[in-house]
Protein backbone atom coordinates (compact mmCIF):
# COMPACT_ATOMS: atom_id res chain seq x y z
CA UNK A 1 0.00 0.00 0.00
CA UNK A 2 1.70 3.62 -0.72
CA UNK A 3 2.12 5.85 2.33
CA UNK A 4 0.22 8.12 2.95
CA UNK A 5 1.19 11.94 2.05
CA UNK A 6 0.78 15.30 3.33
CA UNK A 7 0.77 18.92 2.06
CA UNK A 8 -0.09 22.21 3.19
CA UNK A 9 -3.30 23.49 2.38
CA UNK A 10 -5.04 27.33 2.96
CA UNK A 11 -7.48 27.66 5.04
CA UNK A 12 -8.39 30.55 3.11
CA UNK A 13 -8.77 30.09 -0.45
CA UNK A 14 -7.82 26.13 -0.38
CA UNK A 15 -5.15 26.25 -2.99
CA UNK A 16 -2.10 23.60 -1.95
CA UNK A 17 2.25 23.93 -1.37
CA UNK A 18 3.96 20.58 -1.02
CA UNK A 19 6.17 22.58 1.59
CA UNK A 20 5.34 24.76 4.38
CA UNK A 21 5.30 28.62 3.68
CA UNK A 22 4.47 31.25 5.98
CA UNK A 23 2.51 32.77 3.54
CA UNK A 24 -0.26 31.70 1.35
CA UNK A 25 1.22 31.85 -2.60
CA UNK A 26 -2.27 32.24 -3.87
CA UNK A 27 -4.34 34.66 -1.49
CA UNK A 28 -1.23 36.32 0.02
CA UNK A 29 -3.02 35.47 3.70
CA UNK A 30 -0.26 34.84 6.72
CA UNK A 31 -0.37 31.54 8.74
CA UNK A 32 -2.92 29.81 7.35
CA UNK A 33 -1.24 26.74 5.51
CA UNK A 34 -2.03 23.56 7.60
CA UNK A 35 -0.68 20.18 7.02
CA UNK A 36 -2.99 18.09 6.13
CA UNK A 37 -2.54 14.33 5.21
CA UNK A 38 -3.76 12.74 1.30
CA UNK A 39 -4.78 9.53 0.69
CA UNK A 40 -2.81 7.73 -1.84
CA UNK A 41 -4.43 7.38 -5.09
CA UNK A 42 -5.74 4.16 -5.87
CA UNK A 43 -4.21 2.38 -8.65
CA UNK A 44 -6.16 1.93 -11.99
CA UNK A 45 -7.32 5.57 -11.50
CA UNK A 46 -8.72 7.63 -8.56
CA UNK A 47 -11.55 8.90 -10.68
CA UNK A 48 -13.49 5.72 -11.07
CA UNK A 49 -16.97 5.75 -9.26
CA UNK A 50 -16.54 4.33 -5.62
CA UNK A 51 -18.18 1.04 -5.10
CA UNK A 52 -21.89 1.71 -3.97
CA UNK A 53 -22.11 1.22 -0.22
CA UNK A 54 -24.89 3.81 1.07
CA UNK A 55 -28.20 3.60 -1.29
CA UNK A 56 -31.26 6.69 -0.64
CA UNK A 57 -34.07 5.27 1.56
CA UNK A 58 -37.46 6.80 1.86
CA UNK A 59 -37.49 9.39 5.07
CA UNK A 60 -40.03 7.09 6.33
CA UNK A 61 -38.43 3.90 6.59
CA UNK A 62 -35.31 5.58 9.03
CA UNK A 63 -35.75 5.16 12.78
CA UNK A 64 -34.68 7.75 15.27
CA UNK A 65 -34.78 5.31 18.07
CA UNK A 66 -31.85 3.80 17.13
CA UNK A 67 -29.65 4.84 19.74
CA UNK A 68 -29.99 3.89 23.45
CA UNK A 69 -28.86 6.34 25.03
CA UNK A 70 -26.04 5.06 28.00
CA UNK A 71 -27.45 6.36 31.49
CA UNK A 72 -24.90 8.35 33.60
CA UNK A 73 -25.50 8.59 37.34
CA UNK A 74 -24.40 12.28 37.77
CA UNK A 75 -27.69 13.95 36.64
CA UNK A 76 -26.63 17.40 35.29
CA UNK A 77 -24.13 15.61 33.20
CA UNK A 78 -27.01 13.60 31.93
CA UNK A 79 -29.33 16.37 31.38
CA UNK A 80 -26.44 18.60 29.50
CA UNK A 81 -25.75 15.76 27.16
CA UNK A 82 -29.57 15.73 26.06
CA UNK A 83 -30.64 12.36 28.42
CA UNK A 84 -27.19 10.17 28.87
CA UNK A 85 -24.21 9.50 25.95
CA UNK A 86 -25.04 8.12 22.85
CA UNK A 87 -22.90 5.05 21.70
CA UNK A 88 -20.82 5.91 18.88
CA UNK A 89 -20.97 9.70 20.14
CA UNK A 90 -17.74 11.56 19.87
CA UNK A 91 -17.93 14.46 23.02
CA UNK A 92 -15.27 17.17 23.37
CA UNK A 93 -15.25 18.66 26.73
CA UNK A 94 -13.31 22.15 26.31
CA UNK A 95 -12.50 24.79 28.64
CA UNK A 96 -9.63 26.44 30.45
CA UNK A 97 -5.98 24.37 32.31
CA UNK A 98 -7.19 23.73 35.55
CA UNK A 99 -10.59 24.05 35.55
CA UNK A 100 -11.48 20.67 36.07
CA UNK A 101 -12.22 18.52 32.86
CA UNK A 102 -10.31 15.85 34.07
CA UNK A 103 -11.58 15.46 37.23
CA UNK A 104 -14.73 15.47 35.45
CA UNK A 105 -13.80 12.68 33.20
CA UNK A 106 -12.19 10.47 35.54
CA UNK A 107 -15.20 10.70 37.65
CA UNK A 108 -17.36 10.03 34.71
CA UNK A 109 -15.20 7.31 33.94
CA UNK A 110 -15.50 5.53 37.60
CA UNK A 111 -19.15 5.52 37.30
CA UNK A 112 -18.96 4.09 33.99
CA UNK A 113 -16.85 1.27 35.18
CA UNK A 114 -19.19 1.25 38.06
CA UNK A 115 -22.13 0.21 35.77
CA UNK A 116 -19.94 -2.52 34.52
CA UNK A 117 -17.96 -1.37 31.15
CA UNK A 118 -14.57 -1.94 30.46
CA UNK A 119 -13.31 1.91 30.56
CA UNK A 120 -9.84 3.02 29.01
CA UNK A 121 -8.40 6.13 29.96
CA UNK A 122 -5.99 7.67 28.12
CA UNK A 123 -3.70 10.25 29.40
CA UNK A 124 -1.21 12.14 26.87
CA UNK A 125 -0.41 14.40 29.71
CA UNK A 126 -0.68 12.90 33.23
CA UNK A 127 1.60 9.62 34.20
CA UNK A 128 -0.69 7.19 35.53
CA UNK A 129 0.66 7.68 39.32
CA UNK A 130 -0.74 11.62 38.94
CA UNK A 131 -4.08 9.87 37.23
CA UNK A 132 -3.84 7.25 40.90
CA UNK A 133 -3.16 10.28 42.91
CA UNK A 134 -6.50 11.98 42.00
CA UNK A 135 -8.48 9.22 41.40
CA UNK A 136 -7.58 8.38 45.39
CA UNK A 137 -8.37 11.74 46.07
CA UNK A 138 -11.92 11.23 44.18
CA UNK A 139 -12.13 8.18 46.10
CA UNK A 140 -12.41 6.05 42.79
CA UNK A 141 -11.27 2.61 42.30
CA UNK A 142 -12.12 -0.10 40.25
CA UNK A 143 -11.25 -3.54 38.59
CA UNK A 144 -12.61 -2.49 34.88
CA UNK A 145 -11.20 1.17 34.61
CA UNK A 146 -7.61 1.12 32.56
CA UNK A 147 -5.06 3.74 32.42
CA UNK A 148 -2.95 4.43 28.92
CA UNK A 149 -0.23 6.47 28.84
CA UNK A 150 0.53 7.46 25.50
CA UNK A 151 0.55 9.59 22.77
CA UNK A 152 0.85 8.29 19.58
CA UNK A 153 -2.50 8.23 18.00
CA UNK A 154 -1.95 4.98 15.87
CA UNK A 155 -1.15 3.08 19.23
CA UNK A 156 -3.76 4.57 21.08
CA UNK A 157 -6.28 3.17 18.03
CA UNK A 158 -4.70 -0.03 18.51
CA UNK A 159 -5.41 0.11 21.86
CA UNK A 160 -9.03 0.67 21.49
CA UNK A 161 -9.51 -1.79 19.44
CA UNK A 162 -7.93 -4.76 20.43
CA UNK A 163 -9.66 -3.71 24.20
CA UNK A 164 -13.25 -2.87 22.88
CA UNK A 165 -13.39 -0.38 25.53
CA UNK A 166 -17.55 0.57 26.64
CA UNK A 167 -16.61 4.15 27.23
CA UNK A 168 -12.79 6.09 26.47
CA UNK A 169 -11.56 9.44 28.02
CA UNK A 170 -9.02 11.00 25.41
CA UNK A 171 -6.46 13.53 28.01
CA UNK A 172 -6.09 15.81 25.90
CA UNK A 173 -6.57 15.74 22.45
CA UNK A 174 -4.16 18.51 22.14
CA UNK A 175 -1.29 16.34 23.78
CA UNK A 176 -1.47 13.20 21.38
CA UNK A 177 -0.03 13.39 17.52
CA UNK A 178 -0.55 11.07 14.33
CA UNK A 179 2.82 9.51 13.12
CA UNK A 180 1.45 10.28 9.42
CA UNK A 181 1.61 14.31 10.36
CA UNK A 182 5.50 16.17 10.93
CA UNK A 183 4.03 18.96 12.29
CA UNK A 184 4.00 18.74 16.52
CA UNK A 185 1.18 17.61 18.67
CA UNK A 186 -1.25 20.53 19.29
CA UNK A 187 -1.63 22.05 16.05
CA UNK A 188 -4.23 22.50 14.04
CA UNK A 189 -3.38 19.81 11.54
CA UNK A 190 -2.54 17.18 14.28
CA UNK A 191 -5.59 17.27 16.55
CA UNK A 192 -8.01 17.48 13.70
CA UNK A 193 -6.33 14.61 12.58
CA UNK A 194 -6.68 12.76 15.41
CA UNK A 195 -10.42 14.35 16.32
CA UNK A 196 -11.33 12.79 12.85
CA UNK A 197 -9.38 9.40 13.40
CA UNK A 198 -11.17 9.02 17.01
CA UNK A 199 -14.39 10.06 15.24
CA UNK A 200 -14.19 6.92 12.56
CA UNK A 201 -13.25 4.65 15.42
CA UNK A 202 -16.21 5.54 17.69
CA UNK A 203 -18.50 5.27 14.82
CA UNK A 204 -17.11 2.05 13.67
CA UNK A 205 -16.78 0.22 16.93
CA UNK A 206 -19.98 1.96 18.62
CA UNK A 207 -18.04 3.15 20.97
CA UNK A 208 -18.54 6.32 22.96
CA UNK A 209 -15.37 8.77 23.31
CA UNK A 210 -14.70 11.66 25.10
CA UNK A 211 -11.93 14.43 24.60
CA UNK A 212 -10.76 16.59 26.51
CA UNK A 213 -9.24 19.86 24.61
CA UNK A 214 -7.66 22.77 26.18
CA UNK A 215 -8.95 26.58 24.94
CA UNK A 216 -5.60 28.11 24.16
CA UNK A 217 -5.16 32.26 23.95
CA UNK A 218 -2.48 31.78 21.30
CA UNK A 219 -2.58 29.96 18.05
CA UNK A 220 0.13 27.85 18.49
CA UNK A 221 -1.48 24.96 20.16
CA UNK A 222 -5.29 24.71 18.40
CA UNK A 223 -8.03 25.16 20.85
CA UNK A 224 -11.36 23.31 21.07
CA UNK A 225 -12.74 25.56 18.21
CA UNK A 226 -10.95 23.94 15.05
CA UNK A 227 -12.83 20.10 16.13
CA UNK A 228 -16.61 21.71 16.52
CA UNK A 229 -17.23 20.38 13.45
CA UNK A 230 -15.71 16.67 13.71
CA UNK A 231 -17.21 16.04 16.93
CA UNK A 232 -20.76 15.37 17.79
CA UNK A 233 -21.08 17.03 20.60
CA UNK A 234 -19.23 20.27 22.64
CA UNK A 235 -19.40 20.96 25.91
CA UNK A 236 -17.62 23.55 27.83
CA UNK A 237 -16.87 23.69 31.34
CA UNK A 238 -16.17 27.50 32.79
CA UNK A 239 -15.90 28.87 35.88
CA UNK A 240 -14.09 31.26 37.51
CA UNK A 241 -10.62 29.51 38.96
CA UNK A 242 -11.25 30.97 42.37
CA UNK A 243 -14.54 30.35 43.05
CA UNK A 244 -15.92 26.66 43.58
CA UNK A 245 -18.50 26.83 40.74
CA UNK A 246 -18.70 25.47 37.54
CA UNK A 247 -20.98 25.32 34.54
CA UNK A 248 -20.90 23.16 31.98
CA UNK A 249 -22.65 24.65 28.98
CA UNK A 250 -23.57 22.51 25.90
CA UNK A 251 -22.48 24.62 22.48
CA UNK A 252 -23.15 22.12 19.76
CA UNK A 253 -24.92 18.64 20.44
CA UNK A 254 -25.94 16.68 17.07
CA UNK A 255 -28.42 14.46 20.25
CA UNK A 256 -29.64 16.97 22.41
CA UNK A 257 -30.58 20.43 23.37
CA UNK A 258 -27.77 23.33 23.37
CA UNK A 259 -30.26 25.00 25.82
CA UNK A 260 -28.85 23.28 28.92
CA UNK A 261 -26.56 23.83 31.09
CA UNK A 262 -25.43 21.68 34.40
CA UNK A 263 -23.98 23.67 37.23
CA UNK A 264 -21.09 21.89 39.68
CA UNK A 265 -19.13 23.17 42.36
CA UNK A 266 -15.80 21.88 42.97
CA UNK A 267 -15.00 20.06 46.26
CA UNK A 268 -12.05 18.48 47.95
CA UNK A 269 -13.03 15.42 46.38
CA UNK A 270 -14.08 16.57 42.68
CA UNK A 271 -16.91 17.51 41.18
CA UNK A 272 -20.18 17.59 43.45
CA UNK A 273 -23.41 18.68 41.66
CA UNK A 274 -25.07 21.98 42.87
CA UNK A 275 -29.28 20.64 42.62
CA UNK A 276 -30.23 24.46 43.90
CA UNK A 277 -28.05 26.91 42.16
CA UNK A 278 -30.18 29.71 42.84
CA UNK A 279 -29.79 28.52 46.97
CA UNK A 280 -26.08 28.69 46.29
CA UNK A 281 -25.44 31.43 44.76
CA UNK A 282 -27.71 33.72 47.28
CA UNK A 283 -26.22 32.05 50.26
CA UNK A 284 -23.87 34.33 51.28
CA UNK A 285 -25.69 37.84 50.66
CA UNK A 286 -26.04 40.47 53.22
CA UNK A 287 -29.55 42.09 52.73
CA UNK A 288 -29.45 45.32 54.02
CA UNK A 289 -26.16 46.19 52.02
CA UNK A 290 -26.61 49.10 49.26
CA UNK A 291 -24.94 48.04 46.08
CA UNK A 292 -26.48 44.99 45.74
CA UNK A 293 -29.47 43.87 43.51
CA UNK A 294 -30.63 40.44 42.41
CA UNK A 295 -31.26 39.47 38.74
CA UNK A 296 -33.16 36.30 37.50
CA UNK A 297 -31.13 35.36 34.87
CA UNK A 298 -31.82 32.33 32.51
CA UNK A 299 -28.76 29.68 32.33
CA UNK A 300 -30.39 27.82 28.85
CA UNK A 301 -33.41 26.59 30.17
CA UNK A 302 -32.95 27.13 33.34
CA UNK A 303 -33.74 30.10 35.94
CA UNK A 304 -30.68 31.28 38.30
CA UNK A 305 -30.78 34.25 40.94
CA UNK A 306 -27.55 36.01 40.94
CA UNK A 307 -26.26 39.09 43.07
CA UNK A 308 -25.23 41.47 41.43
CA UNK A 309 -22.52 43.75 43.43
CA UNK A 310 -21.70 47.15 42.80
CA UNK A 311 -19.04 49.83 44.12
CA UNK A 312 -18.77 53.44 43.03
CA UNK A 313 -16.19 55.24 44.46
CA UNK A 314 -14.76 58.64 43.77
CA UNK A 315 -11.77 58.85 41.32
CA UNK A 316 -9.02 59.87 42.97
CA UNK A 317 -7.10 60.82 39.79
CA UNK A 318 -6.85 60.82 35.98
CA UNK A 319 -9.81 58.57 34.07
CA UNK A 320 -12.83 56.72 36.13
CA UNK A 321 -13.00 53.29 35.97
CA UNK A 322 -15.00 50.69 34.85
CA UNK A 323 -14.29 47.07 36.16
CA UNK A 324 -16.69 44.46 35.39
CA UNK A 325 -16.65 40.83 37.00
CA UNK A 326 -19.31 38.44 35.50
CA UNK A 327 -20.95 40.99 33.06
CA UNK A 328 -19.70 42.15 29.67
CA UNK A 329 -17.74 45.45 30.17
CA UNK A 330 -19.43 46.76 26.85
CA UNK A 331 -22.91 46.17 28.94
CA UNK A 332 -21.26 47.89 31.91
CA UNK A 333 -20.09 51.35 29.87
CA UNK A 334 -24.00 51.38 28.12
CA UNK A 335 -25.71 50.90 31.57
CA UNK A 336 -23.21 53.75 32.99
CA UNK A 337 -23.92 55.91 30.12
CA UNK A 338 -27.76 55.34 30.45
CA UNK A 339 -27.82 56.49 34.31
CA UNK A 340 -25.61 59.21 33.74
CA UNK A 341 -27.93 60.71 30.47
CA UNK A 342 -30.91 59.65 31.52
CA UNK A 343 -31.47 59.07 35.37
CA UNK A 344 -29.04 61.95 36.08
CA UNK A 345 -26.20 60.12 38.04
CA UNK A 346 -22.94 61.55 38.02
CA UNK A 347 -20.52 58.88 37.37
CA UNK A 348 -17.78 60.85 35.88
CA UNK A 349 -15.69 61.41 38.78
CA UNK A 350 -16.77 57.86 40.17
CA UNK A 351 -14.70 54.43 39.49
CA UNK A 352 -17.26 51.68 39.12
CA UNK A 353 -17.04 47.84 40.03
CA UNK A 354 -19.34 45.53 39.24
CA UNK A 355 -19.19 41.93 40.00
CA UNK A 356 -21.42 39.27 39.72
CA UNK A 357 -21.15 36.55 42.96
CA UNK A 358 -20.10 33.04 42.59
CA UNK A 359 -17.85 33.31 39.64
CA UNK A 360 -21.25 33.31 37.03
CA UNK A 361 -20.80 34.82 33.49
CA UNK A 362 -23.95 36.41 32.81
CA UNK A 363 -24.27 36.78 28.85
CA UNK A 364 -28.15 38.00 28.39
CA UNK A 365 -28.93 42.11 29.13
CA UNK A 366 -31.84 40.82 31.14
CA UNK A 367 -29.48 41.13 33.78
CA UNK A 368 -28.95 44.84 32.96
CA UNK A 369 -31.67 46.67 35.49
CA UNK A 370 -30.44 44.51 38.47
CA UNK A 371 -26.40 46.11 37.22
CA UNK A 372 -28.04 49.62 37.19
CA UNK A 373 -30.19 49.74 40.37
CA UNK A 374 -26.87 48.05 42.23
CA UNK A 375 -24.90 51.00 40.61
CA UNK A 376 -27.70 53.62 41.79
CA UNK A 377 -27.63 51.53 45.16
CA UNK A 378 -23.99 52.25 45.36
CA UNK A 379 -24.24 55.96 44.77
CA UNK A 380 -26.97 56.48 46.45
CA UNK A 381 -26.06 54.59 49.78
CA UNK A 382 -29.35 53.30 49.96
CA UNK A 383 -30.08 49.56 49.87
CA UNK A 384 -32.30 47.71 46.95
CA UNK A 385 -35.39 46.04 49.22
CA UNK A 386 -35.11 42.74 49.99
CA UNK A 387 -37.27 40.80 49.45
CA UNK A 388 -37.33 42.44 45.44
CA UNK A 389 -35.94 40.58 42.58
CA UNK A 390 -35.70 42.29 39.50
CA UNK A 391 -35.69 41.34 35.90
CA UNK A 392 -35.29 43.70 32.95
CA UNK A 393 -33.15 44.95 29.52
CA UNK A 394 -32.16 48.75 29.45
CA UNK A 395 -32.34 50.36 26.52
CA UNK A 396 -30.53 53.49 25.23
CA UNK A 397 -33.16 55.88 26.38
CA UNK A 398 -33.63 54.32 29.76
CA UNK A 399 -36.08 52.41 28.99
CA UNK A 400 -36.95 48.85 30.18
CA UNK A 401 -37.41 46.40 27.72
CA UNK A 402 -39.52 42.96 28.53
CA UNK A 403 -37.57 39.44 28.37
CA UNK A 404 -37.76 35.93 27.99
CA UNK A 405 -39.32 33.32 29.82
CA UNK A 406 -41.00 35.79 32.49
CA UNK A 407 -43.05 32.99 34.13
CA UNK A 408 -40.12 30.41 34.60
CA UNK A 409 -38.59 33.54 36.46
CA UNK A 410 -41.17 34.84 38.04
CA UNK A 411 -41.57 31.04 39.48
CA UNK A 412 -38.07 30.96 40.41
CA UNK A 413 -38.40 34.16 42.78
CA UNK A 414 -41.16 33.40 44.36
CA UNK A 415 -39.48 29.94 45.07
CA UNK A 416 -36.75 31.01 46.47
CA UNK A 417 -39.22 33.23 48.86
CA UNK A 418 -38.86 36.42 47.24
CA UNK A 419 -41.91 39.04 47.37
CA UNK A 420 -41.59 41.33 44.78
CA UNK A 421 -40.78 41.61 41.49
CA UNK A 422 -39.34 44.31 39.81
CA UNK A 423 -39.78 43.90 36.00
CA UNK A 424 -40.56 46.12 32.39
CA UNK A 425 -44.15 46.93 31.82
CA UNK A 426 -45.38 46.09 28.51
CA UNK A 427 -48.60 46.19 26.35
CA UNK A 428 -49.68 42.70 27.65
CA UNK A 429 -50.37 42.10 31.25
CA UNK A 430 -47.88 39.19 33.04
CA UNK A 431 -49.99 35.94 33.15
CA UNK A 432 -49.63 33.28 36.09
CA UNK A 433 -48.06 34.96 38.32
CA UNK A 434 -47.22 33.07 41.52
CA UNK A 435 -49.00 33.07 44.59
CA UNK A 436 -47.07 35.13 47.39
CA UNK A 437 -45.42 37.48 44.55
CA UNK A 438 -46.06 40.82 43.79
CA UNK A 439 -45.22 42.28 40.17
CA UNK A 440 -44.00 46.23 40.06
CA UNK A 441 -43.80 47.16 36.50
CA UNK A 442 -42.10 50.46 35.51
CA UNK A 443 -40.98 51.98 32.34
CA UNK A 444 -37.66 52.99 32.66
CA UNK A 445 -34.87 53.11 34.68
CA UNK A 446 -35.59 56.05 36.23
CA UNK A 447 -39.13 54.78 37.18
CA UNK A 448 -37.61 51.30 38.52
CA UNK A 449 -34.92 53.77 41.34
CA UNK A 450 -37.72 54.94 42.89
CA UNK A 451 -39.99 52.10 43.07
CA UNK A 452 -36.68 49.66 44.26
CA UNK A 453 -34.54 52.26 46.34
CA UNK A 454 -37.39 53.58 48.51
CA UNK A 455 -36.96 53.73 51.86
P1 LIG B 1 -8.11 19.25 36.73
O1 LIG B 1 -9.22 18.27 36.57
O2 LIG B 1 -6.74 18.72 36.75
O3 LIG B 1 -8.22 20.39 35.61
P2 LIG B 1 -8.03 20.32 34.01
O4 LIG B 1 -7.99 18.90 33.62
O5 LIG B 1 -9.22 21.06 33.46
O6 LIG B 1 -6.77 21.05 33.69
O7 LIG B 1 -8.45 20.03 38.08
C1 LIG B 1 -7.70 21.10 38.44
C2 LIG B 1 -8.05 21.71 39.77
O8 LIG B 1 -9.10 21.13 40.49
C3 LIG B 1 -6.83 21.64 40.63
O9 LIG B 1 -6.39 22.97 40.82
C4 LIG B 1 -7.25 21.05 41.91
C5 LIG B 1 -8.73 21.06 41.87
N1 LIG B 1 -9.33 19.88 42.49
C6 LIG B 1 -10.16 20.00 43.59
O10 LIG B 1 -10.40 21.10 44.10
N2 LIG B 1 -10.75 18.88 44.12
C7 LIG B 1 -10.52 17.64 43.61
O11 LIG B 1 -11.05 16.65 44.12
C8 LIG B 1 -9.64 17.52 42.47
C9 LIG B 1 -9.33 16.19 41.86
C10 LIG B 1 -9.08 18.65 41.94
MG1 LIG C 1 -6.31 17.87 32.86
Amino acid sequence: MPKTKTVYVCQQCGSTSPKWVGRCPDCGEWNTMVETVVEPAREGGSRAAPPLRAKPQPMRDIRSDGFDRIPVSMGEMQRVLGGGIVPGSVVLIGGDPGIGKSTLLLQMSADQAAQGRRVLYVSGEESPQQIKMRAQRLGVDGDSLYVLPETSLQQILEQIEQMKPGFVVVDSVQAIYSEDLESSAGSVSQVRECAAALQRLAKSLIIPIFLVGHVTKSGVIAGPRVLEHIVDTVLYLEGDRFHSYRLLRAVKNRFGSTNEVGVFSMEEQGLAEVANPSEAFLAERLPSASGSAIAVTMEGTRPILVEIQALASTTSFGLPRRTANGVDINRLLLLVAVLSKRVGIRLGDQDVFVNVVGGLRITEPAADLAVALAIASSVRDVPVAADMAIIGEVGLSGELRSVSQTERRLIEAARLGFRRCLMPKTGSRVRNVPAGLEVLQSRTVDEALEIALAR
